[in-house]
């Protein structure tokens, strides 16, 4: 049978079919069969589908067990010989439906039970029983209605349920004219058909406007990258330049020495810092500047005793994968005083950022990398004071949402005095470490040729700390490595600092 031509046959005559289950029926195959012709005519423009929902009753597994074999009571019942039969061995005959079917034979009165010596005898009330539950069942099977009250009971024994059939209403299409002109259906209008006029000989298949389209898999920023973009901000609103960060290979003359920390100080070590191979030395150093870096250390100067040590020019030149992101700020307060010594104006204040890769060669664990990025800043200006900082730090933590900061004396071989910055942290509910900082030593400042009125305040954090705590991530390898899951940074959320 032509399903398609069944349907066209009812919209013809009857202008729409008002439920493709009435048709299956009609025609007596499954409704299955019926929805798909429906959906390749609606494709085609053929017919409009208008969805319908008809909640019927239809037996479950167990009522169509019934339909076939008779209720469990009934089996019982049946089971049961002449004389009784004692309840374990009918137990055994009749398996899983034993019980159900003992305790409803025994409501129906089908059955009475009798307590004997021998043991628990069964035995039948009369010879022959009704078995109106899968005369019930039979019935509605074949399409008859029962008393709502006999409904709720099979409802209750869970013999039937009510389902919900999803079924259409159809009615003609946009291109119902072309149903039938035996003209192909085509999805795609082509060139060549417009060229060569064939296109008249096409039916075209409805466009779908509904679809939801291909993803186009597009690229993701990691969050890394989201939180960084935040903090820049921040800088910039707060008037801060950026630095020049693109140096992972530094020496150790700008990651340490510049920054007055003797070349015994432990961070200096193969176990701390990783030492690169080739090239192994920095052939290139402000020869001035670096026996200021030299006197500072070996004897001191501008009121300082120094380090008081022999300090080595060639320790000075060996390279590393710089330790910290100070080392961009080193050169950086370098270039301004030679600045300051070169320009008609002399020493200009000034704020200035970065946020980029440091390296440390340290035992990884789920908080620590061998890599990871720091964010940090320095303010230079005359005379600049501690309430200097504590100011910027509030201005700058303040914006990322975090108010109420705790300072505490901490050390840093380059600034006096030195503070770690604490706040209370909403989201996880307690007080968390968030920063370092400081007002960098004379020490570090004037062998660079600063005036001694020239004082920096600087503080530094870690990027990934800020992100973990954003995107709540218990691990850093779930942040960066190898273990990043992709999916993490396709669905991550959209990061604004301080307003979230
Ligand atoms: N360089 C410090 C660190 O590695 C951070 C810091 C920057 C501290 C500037 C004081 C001033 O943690």
């Amino acid at each position: 049978m032509d399903i398609g031509e069944e349907v066209k046959k009812r919209l013809d005559a009857g202008g729409c079919v008002e439920d493709t289950l009435a048709v299956a029926k009609e025609l007596g195959v499954p409704h299955e069969s019926i929805v798909g012709v429906a959906n390749s005519l609606f494709a085609k423009g053929f017919v409009t589908k208008e969805p319908l929902e008809t909640s019927m009753t239809e037996l479950t597994a167990e009522g169509k067990e019934f339909v076939a074999d008779g209720s469990s009571e009934a089996r019982v019942h049946a089971a049961i010989p002449d004389g009784g039969i004692l309840q374990s061995d009918l137990n055994e005959k009749l398996g899983t439906i034993a019980k159900v079917g003992t305790s409803k034979a025994m409501a129906a009165q089908f059955i009475r039970i009798e307590k004997t010596p021998a043991g628990t005898m069964v035995h039948r009330n009369q010879p022959e029983v009704r078995d109106t539950v899968a005369e019930h069942l039979r019935a509605l099977a074949s399409g008859d209605a029962l008393a709502p009250a006999e409904l709720e009971a099979l409802k209750k024994r869970k013999l039937v349920a009510v389902n919900i059939v999803k079924s259409f209403k159809l009615t003609p299409g946009a291109d119902y004219a072309e149903w039938g002109s035996g003209k192909q259906a085509a999805a795609d209008l082509t060139p060549e058909m417009l060229q060569q006029g064939t296109w008249k000989d096409y039916t075209f298949k409805a466009v779908n406007l509904d679809a939801m389209g291909r993803d186009p898999g597009e690229g993701h920023l990691h969050p890394l990258m989201k939180v960084r973009t935040q903090f820049r901000q921040i800088f910039l609103e707060m008037g801060f330049a950026e630095m020049r960060t693109n140096r992972y290979v530094e020496s150790s003359f700008w990651n340490f020495d510049a920054l007055f920390q003797p070349q015994q100080h432990p961070a200096r070590d193969m176990h701390d810092t990783f030492f690169v191979k080739t090239p192994a030395r920095t052939p290139t150093l402000p020869a001035e500047y670096l026996q200021a870096v030299k006197r500072m250390h070996t004897s001191g100067g501008f009121g300082s005793t120094g380090w008081r040590y022999d300090w080595s020019e060639e320790e000075s030149r060996k390279n590393l994968l710089r330790t910290h992101t100070t080392a961009v700020s080193s050169r950086t307060l370098y270039e301004i005083a030679q600045h300051a010594k070169r320009s008609r104006d002399g020493f200009a204040p000034g704020k200035f950022f970065s946020i980029d890769r440091v390296f440390r060669n340290e035992a990884l664990d789920a908080t620590h990398l061998a890599e990871f990025h720091q964010v940090e800043g320095f303010v230079i200006d005359r005379n600049l004071t501690l309430g200097n900082l504590l100011g910027v730090l509030q201005e700058f933590f303040g914006r990322l949402g975090m108010r109420g900061l705790k300072f505490k004396p901490t050390y840093n071989p380059y600034t006096e005095p030195s503070l770690e910055v604490h706040a209370w942290h909403e989201g996880l509910g307690r007080i968390v470490e968030v920063g370092n900082s400081g007002v960098f030593r004379p020490e570090m400042l004037r062998p660079m040729g600063f005036d001694d009125d020239v004082s920096v305040i600087a503080w530094g954090l870690s990027l990934e700390r800020p992100t973990m705590i954003r995107y709540k991530l218990k691990n850093i390898r779930d942040l960066f490595g190898h273990k990043v899951d992709v999916g993490m940074v396709k669905n991550n959320a959209m990061c604004r600092l301080g307003y979230e």
